[in-house]
């Protein structure tokens, strides 16, 4: 990947400048491996909003990340035959870069989020991690020191005592000079999720995915390349994804990034997937201004944190950038059928009160109130107000 990296750091920022897209086209290569091939890309600009569904149990985390602004990002796709190759560029003004042995250090990284299905299409899945029968694969890159794994698990940093230098000084020095000389920076991992807490990382070889970070310029470019398809997906002619970027500064991690909305990537030359382009191109038609009159008068407010000046609300999920990262067809589904995806909510432990779901007969049924008496054209506004929900960008 190195050799693809230079020329296309080359291309520089100021050469993707476009509008804001939902869809990309992938142009087509004949090898997205061979460097020379990203001069041919166009890139377009993808917003990525702050996540706040969620809110971590970590003050100085929230606190750095408190009015937090979307970011842009510039988004290109390539694909030949087999493969599908993504490139990825937003400005991040300091590197951070995970330390090896301290957990306490926080690295900038990015993620594609694939929507996986192999037969046909689907509705897309929940945005953050997939939902039940609607899985995605995920490709995270981390950047990252040198590392040296003999046994390729990643985990010996862990095994290290740094404390025991009487005991293993000899050894410690010895694997840092081995690590100096052998290291690979690569932090590379693919996860398959079907919703809240079942995010598994692929190890058994059965996703071929090559991604990779470099740092240029107060800016990050990464790539993700991976098969068209697999025992995971099957794309024919739309791949839908999602981005995600992590501020190491910031203290990003797991949940505390920005995220886009689904983006559909149309394979040149071939026929789109027309559901998912309609899905991540719908617009609504209702009323955000009666929309707004609507969510005060049916207590909204009383579960959710409408916007970011609002205080925040233990009952449910921040609703501050949900316009930002959800399609039009989710938030209706969220208002009528609030058990169909269930927001990974919080820890039922730590706030026993207010859990987001319970389950019964083995399935999580949301503690949302079921909106589906509402009627249609209300349901339309209050949707066309949640689309204006966003943070503005930096
Ligand atoms: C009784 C509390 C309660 C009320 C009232 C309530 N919600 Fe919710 N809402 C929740 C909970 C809990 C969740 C998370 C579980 C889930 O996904 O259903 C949620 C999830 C959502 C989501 C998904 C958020 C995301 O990040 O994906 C949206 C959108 C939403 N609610 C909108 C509304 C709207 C609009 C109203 C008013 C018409 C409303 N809610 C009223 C509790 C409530």
């Amino acid at each position: 990947m190195k050799k693809i990296l230079t020329s296309i750091l080359s291309l520089g920022l100021a050469a993707s400048a476009a509008l804001a897209a939902d869809t990309i086209t992938a142009v087509k290569v004949s090898d997205v491996n061979d460097a020379a091939s990203w001069a041919k890309a166009k890139f377009s600009s993808v917003t990525l909003y702050p996540q706040t569904a969620v809110h971590m149990n970590d003050k100085k985390a929230n606190a750095a990340n408190a009015d937090d602004k979307a970011k842009k990002a510039d988004v290109a796709a390539l694909y030949d035959g087999k493969n599908i190759a993504l490139m990825v560029k937003w400005a991040d003004g300091s590197k951070s870069v995970q330390g090896a042995y301290s957990s306490d250090t926080y690295s900038d990284g990015f993620a594609v989020q694939f929507a996986g299905a192999t037969k046909g299409s689907q509705a897309l899945p929940y945005i953050g991690m997939g939902s039940n029968g609607r899985p995605v694969v995920v490709h995270l890159q981390k950047a990252t020191e040198k590392v040296y794994e003999p046994n390729g698990n990643k985990d010996v940093s862990t095994q290290i005592n740094r404390q025991q230098t009487g005991v293993f000084g000899q050894e410690l020095a010895d694997y840092d000079a081995k690590v100096a000389s052998l290291a690979k920076t690569d932090y590379e991992r693919v996860f398959v999720a079907e919703g809240f807490r079942s995010l598994t990382e692929i190890k058994d070889g059965s996703v071929k995915s090559n991604a990779s970070m470099s740092y240029a310029n107060n800016g990050w470019s990464g790539t993700v390349v991976r098969p068209l398809k697999d025992d995971y997906v099957n794309f024919k002619g739309t791949v839908p994804v999602a981005i995600a970027v992590w501020d190491g500064d910031k203290m990003g991690r797991n949940g505390l990034k920005n995220l886009s909305s689904w983006v559909a990537v149309n394979l040149e030359g071939m026929k789109p997937d027309t559901k998912v382009v309609a899905e991540v191109t719908e617009e609504s038609k209702g009323n955000a201004e009666k929309g707004k009159v609507a969510l005060d008068a049916n207590g909204c407010a009383g579960c959710h944190q409408i916007t970011s000046k609002d205080a925040p609300s233990f009952m449910g999920p921040s609703l501050a950038n949900v316009g930002g990262y959800s399609t039009v067809a989710y938030l209706r589904e969220s208002i009528l059928k609030p058990s169909a995806v269930v927001v990974p909510g919080y820890n039922r432990n730590a706030h026993s009160n207010t859990p987001w779901y319970t389950i019964e007969k083995g399935k999580r049924i949301s503690a949302m109130t079921d909106f589906s008496f509402l009627d249609k054209k209300t349901v339309e506004d209050i949707v066309a107000y949640l689309k204006t929900l966003k943070a503005e960008v930096e």
